[in-house]
């Protein structure tokens, strides 16, 4: 069943100016390493192995992780996509130096032209448990992304699983009450599926798991 406009809105309404203010604290600096036992370092070193001089991120957040890469190019060229106008405009300002394009949509949906793609690099860094559906009806997100991708180029990011992980207390909690409210839909999302949605779309798939938290890296084909 396709997702509900209500579901859509869910995953990134929480999003908003004042939380966004306390999302890299609460989120990078306390629940990677105590709830989700991914430390934030991890995720920094995923971005630095692949992101490159033409690059798409998609779930932008406060632009965290865009602003701690080390880029291979000087002037890289970053494009933003994400269907918050606030995790946008947050995202852009931490990386003006770097100039970004914002394109504002859903990543379920079919992408509007993009004037910078293709792209030789694509980001999803704690977006996919953010999207409503199992892991295999996310896959979508990939075939919206494929068509703006070079042969070759790197995807890669980070979700939060929700079935077949061991998780402390506090993780089970905070897992419960997002998905109670619809901010994570990962109940069922599994690292099988993850790897099997990649695999179908990509080249050269590698997940690996730190605490309940997937990294993944691939090449487009
Ligand atoms: C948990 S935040 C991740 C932010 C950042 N990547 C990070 O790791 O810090 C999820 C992001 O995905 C975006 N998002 C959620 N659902 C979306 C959708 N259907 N289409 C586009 N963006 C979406 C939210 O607005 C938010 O910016």
């Amino acid at each position: 069943m396709a997702p509900t406009e209500e579901e859509i809105r869910a995953g990134q309404a929480i999003y908003a100016p004042l939380s966004l203010r306390f999302y890299d604290l609460l989120v990078h600096g306390i629940s990677n390493h105590w709830i989700w036992r991914c430390p934030t370092h991890e995720i920094v070193r995923l971005y630095d192995r692949n992101v490159s001089a033409r690059h798409v991120d998609m779930g932008v957040g406060t632009g965290y992780f865009l602003a701690h890469a080390h880029w291979p190019a000087a002037s890289p060229q970053v494009t933003l996509v994400d269907l918050n106008p606030h995790c946008l405009a947050r995202a852009a300002a931490r990386i003006a130096h770097l100039a970004p394009q914002s394109v504002k949509t859903n990543v379920l949906a079919p992408w509007p032209r993009i004037e910078s793609s293709p792209f030789t690099s694509a980001g999803l860094c704690y977006l996919l448990h953010c999207l409503p559906g199992s892991i295999p009806q996310k896959g979508i997100v990939f075939d919206h992304l494929a068509p703006h991708l070079s042969p070759g180029a790197r995807v890669f990011g980070a979700t939060i699983l929700g079935r077949n992980v061991e998780m402390n207390a506090a993780a089970r909690r905070l897992m419960a009450t997002y998905n109670a409210k619809g901010v994570f839909s990962n109940r069922d999302d599994t690292e099988t599926d993850l790897v099997a949605a990649l695999e179908a779309r990509f080249d050269d798939v590698d997940v690996r798991r730190h605490g309940v938290v997937a990294l993944f890296e691939a090449s487009a084909r």
